[in-house]
């Protein structure tokens, strides 16, 4: 089939590059010029694992170009991925999503019918001003457009987006006529049936059931992505305050979290305590929900409260190393971790950014690890790297790829991302280099027995 994807983000890209592999005709449009001339190189401008070989792989069947026009007159289907970043006010800006909808009803050819799909996470009730615009562009041209229009969220983890693109728990389909679901069928109809040869990186995982592709209709598929991302974001909030609770009465979460993951109904996925959830996504889509419920004068209290949780959590570490050390100012805190997870170099929206801006604010030091997202966590903190006269904050952060640098003389470590390379640290290594030899794990990474054993002053999250 032949498609055309608006927008080469983490969402276009990932999604060109499986479809490229299963064999359909590929065309992605991007207006960043950067990102252009990396891929006409055949280089990806995201990290993420696996996608830089299958880039590789498909480099000779899928197309970069800056042009709609280009692409979209001798496409089926059009996927629109472009981002849609959180107004002031939490909104979800949809201006990029109309936009692309408007350039490409431009250039649809009379004759011709297309499935225009939203991939987007989009505020409810989008797939219908999408339809407006389209039909607005086809009355001012003067003709009668053949588009059928579509929500197909993406439920893309970061990190894992090949995985889940190729092996996906669900699809789900929003959309009003047959048309397009049965255009999003066949798209789909090698994954729904598992008919590819896996690529090397990616083999089908064993015991993998089919994946339903639900269809419903758009206003439902918009608000099921939402629903998702919100539950997953109160899931783990809601394991983060049993956790604070367990502090309190000498609990310890990890075990808490794995009887009652125990349970079928409750599972033991996203009950992971610890700093809560950065991202591109639930904060910025608990946020939009809020602000689409505002719209409509409803209050979800369980959604903000599941955000003061996270955001709470962020504070508490810093409180604790307050605690543990009498004074932040003057000490020297390493860090371990500034993604917002673990096998990205994403540093949207990431913990480590609260609590570095917390540290420095207080007159702490800072020296920052990450296996890969320095660069960008140098260019988020970079307000704190310029001196002024009153407050020179220029010296006292510092980025280091030597994880052995971080403890010289330091007064303690936290571990915000939990990166696999922290687990085979050599934790004796690292307390004897330290002034004052404190571990906050905040990710609970380590058992409280292995990181004493080694030297440390232990301090995890919700356990003792
Ligand atoms: C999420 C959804 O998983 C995905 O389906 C959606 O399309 C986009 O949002 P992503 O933001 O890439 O994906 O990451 P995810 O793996 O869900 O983790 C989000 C955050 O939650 C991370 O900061 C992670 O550290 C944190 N987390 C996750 C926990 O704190 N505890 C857990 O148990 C799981």
């Amino acid at each position: 089939m032949k498609i055309a994807i608006i927008g080469t983000g983490y969402v276009g890209l990932t999604t060109a590059v499986v479809l490229a592999y299963l064999n359909h005709d590929v065309a992605a449009v991007d207006k960043d010029e950067g990102k252009l001339n990396l891929l006409h190189e055949g280089k990806s401008p995201i990290h993420e694992p696996g996608i830089q070989s299958l880039l590789t792989e498909v480099q000779h069947t899928i197309r970069f170009t800056p042009s709609v026009a280009d692409v979209v007159p001798e496409a089926e289907l059009i996927l629109i991925a472009v981002g849609t970043p959180p107004k002031k006010n939490g909104e979800a800006d949809t201006q990029h999503v109309e936009q692309a909808a408007k350039e490409v009803a431009q250039v649809c050819l009379p004759d011709r019918h297309y499935t225009l799909v939203v991939k987007s996470t989009v505020p409810i009730g989008t797939n219908q001003r999408v339809a407006e615009v389209v039909a607005s562009v086809f009355s001012e041209r003067g003709l009668r457009g053949n588009v059928s229009i579509a929500s197909n969220p993406e439920f893309l983890q970061e990190g894992l987006a090949l995985q889940g693109a190729f092996y996906p728990d669900r699809i789900v389909v929003g959309a009003n006529s047959d048309e397009a679901i049965d255009t999003l069928r066949r798209l789909y109809k090698p994954i729904l049936e598992q008919t590819f040869d896996p690529p090397s990186e990616f083999p089908r995982p064993s015991a993998y059931p089919l994946p339903p592709m639900m269809t419903t209709d758009p206003n439902s598929a918009e608000m099921i992505k939402y629903a998702a991302n919100t539950f997953l974001a109160l899931k783990i909030s809601f394991i983060n305050e049993i956790a604070g609770l367990c502090e309190e009465v000498e609990a310890d979460v990890t075990e808490v979290a794995r009887g009652i993951g125990l349970d079928a109904r409750i599972g033991s996925r996203f009950l992971q305590a610890g700093l809560g959830w950065g991202g591109s996504c639930y904060p910025k889509d608990t946020a939009a929900l809020l602000g689409v419920a505002a719209q409509s004068g409803y209050r979800m209290p369980i959604t903000e409260a599941a955000r003061t949780v996270n955001f709470r959590q962020r504070e508490r570490v810093v409180e604790k190393l307050h605690n543990a050390l009498g004074t932040l100012n003057g000490k020297t805190v390493g860090i371990l971790g500034l993604a917002f997870k673990p096998n990205t170099d994403d540093v949207r929206e990431a913990p480590a950014l609260d609590i570095v801006r917390a540290l420095i604010a207080a007159g702490a030091t800072v020296r920052a690890h990450d296996p890969i997202a320095i660069a960008n966590a140098r260019r988020a903190l970079s307000g704190l790297q310029t001196p002024t006269t009153e407050n020179q904050t220029n010296n006292r952060l510092s980025f280091t790829e030597d994880v052995y640098e971080l403890p010289y003389d330091a007064d303690a470590l936290v571990l915000i991302t939990e990166w696999d390379f922290y687990h085979r640290l050599e934790l004796r290594r690292l307390a004897k280099q330290m002034k004052t030899p404190i571990l906050i794990d905040g990710r609970n990474v380590y058992s409280p027995e292995e990181a004493r054993a080694a030297g440390f002053h232990y301090i995890g999250i919700g356990r003792f």
